[in-house]
This record gives structure tokens, C-alpha cells and sequence, in this order.
């Protein structure tokens, strides 16, 4: 990039760019029509833009993580943003006004100190201001930018169908970056091929919110030309994954244009994130933990006729596992645990190191709490000292809801739409018309997660929030790691491992 199409900012403190990063950083394989490995999105945070990157210049699919990524941005802009990186891709925002609003209000030229409370971007809401709009779009973009910089490599971005007050703002943010990929689970993502038509025409983008309670249909809508005017460019369309657990959803959404993803991932029960519930009335082993049967099977013949590719997910990441779903007739596989233990994850040190020693001793034990997600999903959670899973670490949190991503809107008696989650102080959510028994067990994983990367949030009373880390049930492709490389391993590492029989296979 020459430096005369980069913009400079007017203000003084925010005028210094590192420099591009330039061919180190090239890609080693031409990127192919589909991959075969796609590293799983993984919220928050933890797929970040380095990550995603690695995984792409070895020519298969990397994905950063959209879910909260406003704040992750925000964040380290308050810690002085180490490298430059998030204002050199904000050199390259359509709107430099913008992108200076942004830096103004969050970049800190001297970092936060580690006993200032970071401050909050807008919680999503249905009708999002104008600063959180922006936070939003830019923030996408940012994240996508820096994850394809570089490099030819294909790169994706995740977002969960749950948090659908963000999604518009961050497609649209993601597609201003050249996403390839907009990959998309946690309930049925029917509107987002509809709306990356709309936004790669240059219209308006809506997507329709739940609104409990509510008959009539709500909308939120993002108009890019409002936005960037004539600095609006043009947008290319990525392609769109639905991230499924069954065949009957696939071919629900494959039926009607309107809804196709251009791919599925499916993903079984034995994945890292949040599950699908187990299908019909949910019962509990002994454990607590939702009893998975036959019918959560997907129906592979099902999925190889409807003639959409596919990959397979949920304790896929070996390399007879790659084999395998190659053999089922998948286009390859989506592996979430191996990368997030990789060094190029954003997951903080300390617990990457703890999980690894764990994982090393077969000590380490991935409980399916059916209750801990506000969202009523089944997430699974590594049971690990001094985190949320710890029950006195989790006694001792004050809950308090003040980021919102999982809040749901609601009508209230007036007749406006108000805002609960499960994961708020209980008499609030009770005040608002939420259910007692919804909030038995319930953590807050906006802050939880947030902790996993190095970005929790220190309260004024000293208190910093704890993590809640989740993995797959399957951690024994880390293992095998492990025993050839002791001291960790990156995400290259774990390609070339994977693709191990593939490449055999083809000699
Ligand atoms: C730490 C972690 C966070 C995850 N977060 C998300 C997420 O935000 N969105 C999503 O669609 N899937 C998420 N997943 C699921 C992964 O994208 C992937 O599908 C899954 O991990 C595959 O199973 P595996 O863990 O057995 O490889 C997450 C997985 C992990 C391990």
C-alpha cells in the first residue's frame, strides 16, 4: 500500500502508523474453491484476526470471531492498541470521520492501567444510536481487515444468530473488509442471505428482531449510503455457511432461494461454544448433563443429496476425523478446540497453559452445563480453577448485566420495548416479566468470555471479572499435539497435523 492512499488523520496523537505489514506475511498456498479445514469461529475474541490469518495463509479458512467484537476493539484501544495494528486498518475505513470519532473516544495514547475500569460501547439495542452503529461497523471491519492483510488466503467471520441486534451493523462492517465468508449458528439464520444481497446492491440491510410479547414485526435496518454517503464503495458478497445441527434444519433452509446457504457446517453435540439442545424434551444424566440420543444424529445421506456442501463439526479435529467426514462426503471439516489451545489464539496464556498441563494428565474435565448460557442453550464448560465453573468463584460474582449482548427484548405493560437476560440481578429480571426458574445456574458470559482474552473488566470495588472458558469434549487431538510438541503449538501446526492424511491420501 503506497503511502499516498493512506489517510492521515488531523489530530496529532493519532496520526503515527505502524507500517504495513508486509511479505513475511504472504500466503503459501493459493487459497482453493472450498476449504477443507475451517477454523471455527470462537467467541469472544478468542478467534482473533491473528489467528484467523495463520489458518488462512496455509490456504484454508480462518474466522475471526464477530461476537462482541465492538468491545474486544474498544478495549484494546484503551490499552493503547500495542502494535498500531486496529489504527492502521482504520487508516484504510471507508470514513476517516468516523474512524477519528472512534479514536477519539476509545484510543488511549497512554494505555489503561490495570486498575481503571474499561469504558462500555452501546449495549445492542433495537433502535442503535448513531456512535453504536459505528462501533459496530468499524469494528467488523477492523478485525476482518487485519485477519486478510497481507495475503490472497480466504477469511470468514462468525456471528451468533441469538446476539440479531448486531448483525446487521456487522455485516455490513465485515463486507466493507472483503469478507469471503459469513458463517453463522445458535438459531436459523434465514434473513442473512437476503441481507447480504441487499447490502452488496448497496441498499439497505434489515434484519427482523424477536420482540417477546410483540405482534407486530420488528426491524432493524442499516443504510450504508446514510452512513458513508459517497464514500460508500462497492461491496463484493461473501459466501454464507449456516452452521446447523441437523439435516432437517439444512434442508428447511436449502428449500427456498431465498434462505440457501451457499454451505452447511454441522455440528454435533460434542463441540466447543454452545450446543443444540437435544432434540424433544431435554433429560439430564446423572451429571446434570443433557442426554444426547439417535435422534441428534444428523442424517449424512440426507445432507450429501441435498448437493450443498458441507463440513462436519464437534470432535473433528484429527486427521482420521478429516478422513472420515471426506469419506461421509463433507467438503472437510470446522475445528474449534485445537486452534483455540493454539499459541496464535487470543486466549490468555495462563489459562492456555493451565488447559494444556490439564489435557497432558487426562485431567481435564469439559462439563455440557445445560443452564450457565442466558441464552438457553447447552454450553460447555472446562472445568478450571479460579473460573466461573469454580462454584465459589461464581458465588462470589455480583451478577450484573452491563453489556448486554444477550439481553432479550421484550414488550413491556406501556407498551415499549425494554431489555432483560437471564444473566441479570435476579430481582430486575423478575421485575421485568423474565421467569424465576430461567435464572437457576446462569453466568454471565459477556464478561466471563471477555476475561478468557486478557480483557475482563476491573470493577471500582477492585474486583476483576473471572473467566468462563469453554471447549470441546474432545481434547484428544490436543493431546497428540502435545507429545510432538510439548512447549505448544501454533495454528499452521495444526493444519499441516490435520491435512496429515489427506496428503497421503492424494500421493
Ligand atoms: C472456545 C470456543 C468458542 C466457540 N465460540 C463459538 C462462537 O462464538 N460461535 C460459533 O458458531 N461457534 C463457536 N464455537 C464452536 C466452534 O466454532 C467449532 O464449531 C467447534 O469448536 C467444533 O468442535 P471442536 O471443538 O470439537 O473442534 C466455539 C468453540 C470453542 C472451542
Amino acid at each position: 500500500m503506497s503511502d499516498g492512499s493512506r489517510r492521515q488523520f488531523s489530530s496529532l496523537s493519532l496520526t503515527v502508523y505502524p507500517k504495513e505489514v508486509e511479505s513475511e506475511a504472504r500466503v503459501v498456498k493459493a487459497p482453493k474453491l472450498w476449504p477443507t479445514i475451517i477454523q471455527g469461529g470462537m467467541g469472544v475474541g478468542l478467534s482473533n484476526w491473528n489467528l484467523a490469518k495463520e489458518v488462512s495463509r496455509t490456504g484454508e479458512l480462518g474466522v475471526v470471531s464477530g461476537t462482541a467484537v465492538d468491545t474486544v476493539i474498544a478495549r484494546r484501544l484503551q490499552n493503547g492498541d500495542e502494535g498500531g495494528h486496529i489504527r492502521r486498518a482504520l487508516s484504510h475505513f471507508p470514513s476517516q470521520v468516523i474512524a477519528e470519532r472512534i479514536l477519539t473516544r476509545y484510543f488511549r495514547a497512554e494505555p489503561r492501567k490495570k486498575d481503571e475500569t474499561y469504558m462500555l460501547v452501546p449495549k445492542p439495542s433495537i433502535t442503535p444510536s448513531r456512535e453504536a452503529l459505528e462501533i459496530v461497523i468499524a469494528s467488523n471491519f477492523v478485525e476482518v481487515w487485519l485477519a486478510k492483510e497481507g495475503h490472497e488466503g480466504i477469511v470468514g467471520i462468525n456471528y451468533l444468530e441469538k446476539i440479531q441486534m448486531a448483525t446487521a451493523p456487522a455485516v455490513l462492517g465485515a463486507m466493507l473488509a472483503g469478507v469471503d465468508y459469513i458463517l453463522m449458528g445458535a438459531g436459523i439464520p434465514r434473513e442473512i442471505p437476503r441481507l447480504i444481497r441487499e447490502f452488496a446492491a448497496g441498499q439497505a440491510g434489515s434484519i427482523h428482531i424477536d420482540v417477546i410479547g410483540a405482534t407486530d414485526p420488528h426491524l432493524l435496518t442499516v443504510d450504508p449510503t446514510e452512513i458513508f454517503g459517497d464514500e460508500l464503495p462497492v461491496l463484493k458478497a461473501p459466501k454464507f455457511i449456516a452452521i446447523v445441527s441437523t439435516d432437517i434444519l439444512a434442508s428447511y433452509l436449502a428449500k427456498d432461494e431465498a434462505t440457501k446457504p451457499d454451505g452447511f457446517v454441522v455440528e454435533g453435540h460434542r463441540a466447543g461454544g454452545h450446543n443444540a439442545p437435544p432434540r424433544g424434551k431435554m433429560n439430564l444424566n446423572e451429571s446434570n448433563e443433557p442426554i444426547y440420543g439417535d435422534r441428534d444424529e444428523p442424517n449424512l445421506a440426507k445432507m450429501v443429496a441435498l448437493g450443498t456442501p458441507f463440513w462436519l463439526a464437534g470432535a473433528y479435529g484429527h486427521p482420521d476425523m478429516v478422513a472420515s467426514a471426506l469419506e461421509l462426503g463433507a467438503q472437510g471439516v470446522q475445528v474449534g478446540t485445537l486452534f483455540a489451545l493454539s499459541e496464535d489464539s487470543g486466549l490468555r496464556a495462563d489459562i492456555r497453559n493451565q488447559l494444556l498441563r490439564e489435557i497432558g494428565l487426562d485431567h481435564l474435565r469439559v462439563y455440557t452445563d445445560p443452564a450457565a448460557s442466558p441464552t438457553g442453550f447447552p454450553i460447555k464448560v472446562a472445568q478450571l480453577e479460579g473460573t466461573l465453573s469454580d462454584g465459589e468463584v461464581s458465588e462470589n460474582r455480583y451478577a450484573l448485566c452491563d453489556m448486554g449482548y444477550l439481553r432479550t427484548p421484550f414488550l413491556n405493560p406501556n407498551g415499549r420495548i425494554d431489555y432483560r437476560c437471564a444473566g441479570e440481578p435476579a430481582d430486575m429480571y423478575i421485575k421485568k416479566g423474565g421467569n424465576v426458574e430461567d435464572l437457576h445456574g446462569r453466568e454471565c458470559l459477556c464478561n466471563g468470555l471477555t476475561a478468557n482474552i486478557g480483557l475482563g473488566q476491573h470493577r471500582r470495588s477492585g474486583y476483576d471479572e473471572p473467566a468462563i472458558v469453554t471447549l470441546g469434549s474432545d481434547t484428544e487431538g490436543t493431546k497428540i499435539m502435545l507429545e510432538s510438541y510439548p512447549q505448544g503449538f501454533s495454528a499452521r501446526e495444526a493444519v499441516e497435523w490435520l491435512m496429515r492424511t489427506k496428503a497421503n491420501l492424494q500421493k
